[in-house]
């Protein structure tokens, strides 16, 4: 949501603490915020707006300073304003959190009464009255600080730094991930260990309910009893170059074009070296047992679940459940015993999907997450894990991670298939070997890009979009209008191509295109019978076929894109580029800002 980082050392940290929050941005990038303490107190600056604002800022005014904080900014208590911007600080400390707390309005009354006076809305000021008022009671900092943590409630992750201390950060996290980079004569905090990359690769995380203490040559981590304890470090394989954007204008057009590579791994990772065939060791769920599986998540990565209720229920024979994971945890679902959870998410730390998962494990399910993120806070508390390999995902509208999520949850349907004894030895091989057909196939579906920038300047103009498909190129069409909506800003739905009939043809005109999603599967005659209907109406249809379904469909269309052929059981994973390319070429004609569109951040650790 918010993205934190924080430094103490030797060396000045105020470009540090800039190049750990451009690394951040993805996570929000209403405001940004940086405060360091001196011999003369505590020092900050911060403005509203994207990162470049700050530094615009700080070149005129620079920040000296050994020790300090920062912060990246996804608003939800107060609106997106200087004032409102992190590091929040009184005379005696200053705070960055990610997160929510809570109980801020109970706490802020409670400090009113005391005449503390505010000057932000939002909710984290409380945390840095609170500090204050326990400080001017005779606590020390750390005392302080300890009881304020005591105090709040709600899911957050926070770094504090003090006046007349220039070698002490205090961190703790309670729901948001919190990593520690282990310097030569440095300490760092930060929301993602990505914003480290630069400056160290020895990594630790603080689990839930930590308490840190950080100077320039030690650690001192306590947990939630207030029990000394010691977290691993490992070696962290993120590298600097990972996180840059190479040869591509945004992050997201890199992230598309690295999906042959990312799936090739992914892939990999889920084969026998030897056999070649599908092999999930860490697998503790026996598929052969559940009557049901409950699949929740939430955006992208609630579709890549939608497509993968299609594979279970016909390939492995297995009924699926699939809610939002914000539904889901408010629906109050009967809980059967034979039931299992898998959640889906790219960060591992979406907070809905998070309780969704709790909620289940609390209802005895056993529960498996697909993840792209390890470390992340689902990956640990799932039953089981598998881990796409989609490797950092910076734009924040997801590519690879959906695509590899895709992969993964076609293997393991395989797996699930086979235990369940619901498909033949080669049908099996058969559909295994496809599944290593991909990445052979994004590539050549990549070299469409010419083609596809061209059509979205005929579209970048349109007002509305609809995204029709059947069967899994349903969710697939509403991936589509998704992937649209968030970067371009156009208004996009997608449809079960059956159902227009039932409504949203009243919408068709020739100024609303409608991209039809159509591989030459068993429902090939009726779905080009759905674009007759738009056609017989003046609508003007972009068709994604291969060329088997571009020949018998070509003369209705508007447009047509030639897919290479692949078997239907992948197609989810290949129709997936271009509808992300022709959203990507829409929202760059139309000048918007695609990795950072507006209103939106990576992971939503957020009700
Ligand atoms: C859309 C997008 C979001 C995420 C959703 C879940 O492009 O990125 O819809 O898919 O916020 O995020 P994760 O997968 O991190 O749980």
């Amino acid at each position: 949501m918010c993205g934190i980082v924080g430094a103490v050392g030797k060396a000045e940290v105020s470009p540090l603490l800039l190049e750990g929050l451009n690394r951040l941005a993805y996570r929000g990038y209403d405001s940004a915020g940086i405060a360091t303490i001196t011999q003369n107190g505590i020092d900050r600056r911060r403005a509203e707006g994207k990162l470049q604002n700050l530094v615009a800022k700080m070149a005129n005014d620079p920040l000296p300073g050994t020790i300090g904080i920062g912060h990246t900014r996804w608003a939800t208590h107060g609106g997106p304003t200087e004032n409102n911007a992190h590091p929040h600080a009184s005379d005696k400390v200053a705070v960055v959190h990610n997160g929510i707390i809570e109980n801020y309005q109970e706490l802020r009354d409670e400090l009113s009464k005391h005449q503390v006076r505010f000057e932000s809305e939002t909710d984290t000021e409380v945390i840095v009255q609170l500090i204050t008022h326990y400080i001017n009671h005779g606590m020390t900092p750390i005392e302080a600080s300890r009881k304020t943590l005591a105090r709040l409630h709600g899911a957050f992750s926070l770094g504090i730094i003090f006046a007349g201390d220039e070698n002490l950060i205090c961190a703790a996290r309670r729901g948001t991930p919190l990593a520690i980079g282990h310097g030569k004569d440095a300490m760092y905090i930060a929301s993602d260990a990505l914003a480290l990359a630069p400056l160290t690769n020895q990594i630790c995380y603080l689990s839930d309910g930590d308490f840190a203490l950080l100077t320039a040559h030690k650690i001192e981590i306590y947990d939630d009893s207030g029990a000394r304890v010691e977290r691993p470090v490992r070696t962290s394989s993120l590298s600097a170059d990972m996180i840059g954007k190479g040869e591509y204008r945004h992050f997201m057009l890199k992230e598309i074009h690295e999906q042959p590579e990312v799936l090739g791994d992914t892939i990999n990772a889920l084969m026998h070296p030897a056999s070649g065939e599908v092999y999930l060791p860490e697998m503790t769920i026996d598929f052969a047992k559940i009557n049901r599986l409950t699949i929740t998540a939430c955006g992208t990565a609630y579709y890549a679940g939608m497509v993968a209720k299609y594979w279970f229920e016909q390939i492995a024979k297995l009924p699926v459940e699939l809610d939002i994971a914000s539904e889901w945890r408010y629906r109050d679902v009967p809980v059967e015993t034979s039931n299992a959870m898998l959640v889906i998410s790219q960060s591992g730390e979406t907070l809905d999907t998070l309780e969704a998962l709790r909620l289940a494990k609390k209802n005895g399910y056993p529960s498996f997450a697909i993840i792209n993120v390890p470390e992340s806070t689902m990956a640990r508390e799932a039953d089981a894990t598998v881990f796409t390999k989609a490797g950092p995902e910076i734009g924040v509208a997801s590519t690879k991670a959906f695509t590899t999520q895709l992969a993964t949850l076609a293997a393991l349907t395989l797996h699930a298939a086979k235990l369940r004894g619901t498909i033949t030895a080669d049908n099996l091989r058969a559909l295994t070997a496809h599944l290593r057909e991909i990445p052979a196939l994004m590539a050549e579906a990549l070299r469409l890009e010419k083609e596809i920038k061209l059509i979205a300047t005929d579209i970048h103009t349109a007002r509305d979009v609809l995204y029709l498909g059947r069967g899994t190129m349903f969710p697939m069409a509403m991936e589509g209008a998704l992937k649209l909506k968030e970067i371009s800003y156009i208004h996009a739905e997608g449809y079960a191509a059956g159902e227009m009939k039932h409504g949203p043809i009243a919408l068709i005109d020739e100024d609303v295109p409608v991209i039809l999603l159509a591989p030459p599967d068993a429902l090939l005659d009726k779905t080009l019978a759905n674009m007759q209907e738009v056609a017989a109406r003046g609508g003007k249809v972009l068709l994604i076929s291969d060329s088997k379904g571009c020949t018998r469909g070509k003369r209705n269309a508007a447009w047509a894109i030639e897919m290479p052929a692949c078997d239907p059981f992948i197609a989810p994973l290949l129709y997936a580029l271009p509808i992300q390319l022709l959203a990507y070429h829409i929202a760059v004609l139309k000048g918007t800002d695609v990795d950072q569109p507006r209103n939106l951040a990576k992971a939503v650790t957020v009700e």
